[in-house]
């Protein structure tokens, strides 16, 4: 019987196999076909991907972009919005240009589209591997639905840097729950068939180690040894790449002192041959001519060189098609290299479907039904509410009753541009509400909301108006003395205060790194007048990084960070606040105690002189903070209590084919169903090279109701103890290993079992 549900399987995966090479040889045939009709300059066309501008629909056949397309000078555009728009300029594409090729149209869909949902910082604190996904998946419908069929996204850069805005953009610190988020987002996106009209294929950005920049500062220099680069910064990439992602884009940074974008190294060698990735690879926005500044050579130059090191298609840089023919016949590029990477850009479109109907993505109706729905927002709503972390709750202030008067305060309170976050291109924000309007809405008349902005974003009025870009701009010309006053008025009448501070969203995301990452001026004030009050303060803490919190855990008892939650941001927290859910977000990035711990990370390697307590003379640790972060990686609290029973481990040894199980009960001893982060840590105690404190290995994501236990159970193979060695091989090494689990990475019980 056994057998023969085995060769079932295997005459299943030989049918799968050649549908595949059939379908592979159909497409080849049909690429060769075309590739043998076009010129030089229609192929390096293929290459060349410019910005749409200020493109509408009604202006695009007088637009410059225009002429080009008949020319078959380019492969596609992005950042154009809206089913007419796009039709516009395909239509150009296919009837106007002498082979008919269709464009690709991408987008940055990021966190959602006009249903936005938490920055992807904030999503990866749900550790919800399923909501991640379905996010990814709803941003598809909803692109797709407009016209998108490329979107430029996951963003899987590990950081460890919030002086860094891009935190916003990625998963966090952690390399295995990144990896996990990554290959979420891809399936979410690209799902099983890239020919379904309602997919969209990913690019997984950016390639690569862009998270780590010297000194928090963006576009700045990345160094790091290669041991780091493959066990800490590139499996998220790795993991994108094995679940299929289509394309990958270059990062702007050098990585061994030669521009990612120019360097086969890392664009051949580790992608092609080491990952097998047969997609195609885009340049992040004029990351060609960049590398002018970088000291690279001039645009012809740089332009070969990234061509030469496996980039096949040029964002905005003009560098492909401007040089790449004069390139071609100084013998500096061949014509080999032109001809890959104008295939790999057809077969992308060849996969997307557009060579069969290149209207697929553009059903006016459809935009009509799909987007913005209820549905998608009731989603986005529930996620966002399991990406908010409780840091302090030590009163039981949180969750607040609806009743008596509550005064809301603080200049994220009123406002919606705000509630979205960064790099949310396609949101319609006066659609969205604000924290002022969703807290009326949820308490309805059974008590009452007083409101007051009470202080700007921070004094300096130059500082505010870079930090709130993009038609964000929430300046209040009144004085701060007038400002607060009006905020200490309706709190002496209030119960309690709610407070909005932190940071408003375009102070995070591209160009928006912080040296300081604590708690503005002006927010520190009000907040310091408001405490004077002895009213009980609920302090809401926006943010698009982990940002220095010591100064507000010192003084208040109550704090839930609400990052930027998108679309249903300000319904969410009314959730969260008034206890409809309770919150379950876990920190995917340790929180400093201030911004000289920075980088602080939880899978740090010892040191030769471990600090056994703060202070030790003659030990690695400051004279002035002792080493530990104010909130630990995988920290946060809910509004019930877990506690957790003796870990079990099968076996205390185990052989390098074999696995063990680790299991531990968990309970919900407290009075109200909620979810909590289980989380499984192991450290490598001897190695042929030095091995971190601790690594994420596995975590569950469970749900009890009051008094429920459950038994979480994960095993450990091989898999989970490799590395790779000062040769790059990737394999585990026997000896003794701790094995620890937690609620977070800091407190947790360890027990000790060894590979043989
Ligand atoms: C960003 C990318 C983005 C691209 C296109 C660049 O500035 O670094 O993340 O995808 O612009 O908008």
């Amino acid at each position: 019987m056994k057998h023969k549900k085995l060769s079932v399987f295997l005459a299943a995966c030989l049918f799968a196999a050649s549908a595949w090479a059939a379908s592979d040889a159909k497409m080849n045939l049909f690429i060769d076909n075309l590739m043998s009709k076009m010129t030089l300059q229609e192929k390096i066309g293929q290459l060349n991907l410019p910005v749409t501008g200020d493109i509408v629909t009604g202006t695009a056949k007088s637009s410059d972009i225009a002429g080009k397309i008949k020319l078959g000078q380019v492969g596609g555009l992005f950042n154009l919005k809206g089913v007419e728009a796009i039709r516009e300029i395909q239509k150009i594409a296919v009837e106007q240009s002498r082979l008919h090729i269709p464009l690709i149209f991408g987008m940055d869909v990021i966190h959602g589209y006009e249903t936005v949902f938490p920055i992807p910082f904030a999503l990866s604190m749900t550790w919800d591997m399923q909501a991640i996904e379905r996010s990814a998946r709803i941003a598809s419908v909803e692109a797709t639905a407009d016209g998108i069929a490329w979107t430029f996204s996951p963003m899987v850069d590990i950081c460890r840097e919030p002086r860094w805005g891009r935190m916003s953009e990625g998963s966090g610190e952690d390399p295995y729950l990144g990896s996990r988020i990554a290959e979420a987002m891809v399936r979410g996106y690209q799902g099983i068939d890239l020919t379904d009209p309602t997919t969209m294929m990913a690019c997984v950005k950016h390639f690569a180690l862009y998270g780590a920049p010297e000194a928090g500062r963006d576009y700045n220099t990345v160094d790091m040894s290669r041991v780091r680069m493959f066990n800490e910064y590139f499996p998220p990439y790795k993991a994108a790449a094995d679940a299929g992602a289509g394309s990958f884009m270059t990062s702007f940074n050098t990585v061994d002192y030669i521009p990612a974008t120019g360097n086969r190294w890392l664009m051949t060698e580790v992608l092609r041959d080491m990952w097998h990735f047969n997609g195609f690879v885009v340049t992040d926005y004029t990351a060609i001519s960049e590398m002018i500044n970088h000291g690279l050579g001039d645009l012809q130059q740089v332009s070969a060189l990234a061509l030469n090191a496996g980039t096949d298609m040029d964002m905005v840089a003009d560098g492909f098609v401007g040089t790449l023919e004069k390139s071609l016949q100084e013998g500096k590029v061949t014509l080999e290299a032109i001809n890959t990477a104008c295939r790999r850009i057809l077969e992308a479109k060849y996969k997307l479907g557009l060579f069969d109907d290149p209207y697929r993505y553009l059903d006016a109706k459809r935009a009509k039904r799909d987007i913005y729905t209820n549905e998608h927002r009731a989603e986005a709503r529930r996620i966002a509410t399991e990406s908010f972390v409780l840091l302090e709750n030590s009163d039981n202030l949180l969750p607040l009753k609806k009743q008596g008067t509550i005064a809301l305060v603080g200049p994220l309170a009123n406002t919606r541009a705000n509630m979205p976050g960064t790099w949310s291109v396609a949101a319609t924000s006066d659609r969205y509400s604000t924290l002022l309007e969703a807290m009326q809405r949820a308490v309805g008349d059974k008590a009452q909301v007083l409101y007051a902005k009470g202080c700007n974003v921070c004094y300096d009025e130059e500082l505010e108006k870079n930090s709130t870009m993009f038609g964000r701009e929430m300046r209040d010309p009144r004085s701060a003395e007038e400002m607060r006053d009006e905020a200490l008025r309706i709190a002496s009448q209030a119960d309690v205060i709610v407070a909005a501070m932190g940071e408003p969203s375009e102070m995070s995301g591209e160009a928006s790194s912080r040296s300081d990452i604590s708690i503005l001026d002006a927010q520190k004030d009000l907040l310091t007048a408001l405490k004077a009050t002895g009213k009980p303060i609920v302090l809401l803490n926006f943010s698009g990084r982990a940002t220095v919190m010591t100064w507000e855990k010192e003084n208040f008892s109550t704090i839930l960070n609400v990052w930027f939650g998108g679309s249903e941001a300000a319904d969410a927290i009314c959730d969260v606040v008034f206890g409809d859910v309770a919150p379950s977000g876990h920190l995917t990035a340790s929180m400093p105690k201030n911004v000289g711990q920075v980088p602080i990370y939880y899978n740090h390697l010892n040191t030769g002189r471990p600090n056994p307590k703060w202070f030790t003379k003659f030990t690695s640790n400051y004279l002035d903070v002792d080493n530990e972060p104010l909130y630990p990686f995988g920290y946060g609290l809910s509004y019930t209590t877990f506690s957790y029973s003796p870990v079990a481990l099968s076996s205390s040894t185990m052989t390098h084919d074999g696995s063990i199980k680790a299991s531990v009960n968990v309970t919900n001893t407290g009075t109200r169903e909620a979810s909590e982060v289980v989380q499984l840590y192991i450290r490598d105690l001897v190695g042929s090279i030095s091995r971190p404190v601790k690594e994420l290995k596995d975590f569950a994501r469970i749900t009890l109701k009051p008094g429920e236990t459950r038994t979480v159970e994960f095993t450990i193979t091989a898999d989970k103890l490799k590395f790779y060695n000062s040769e790059l091989q990737y394999d585990c090494e026997p000896g003794e290993f701790d094995l620890m689990i937690g609620p977070n990475s800091r407190d947790v019980e360890t027990l000790r079992f060894t590979l043989q």
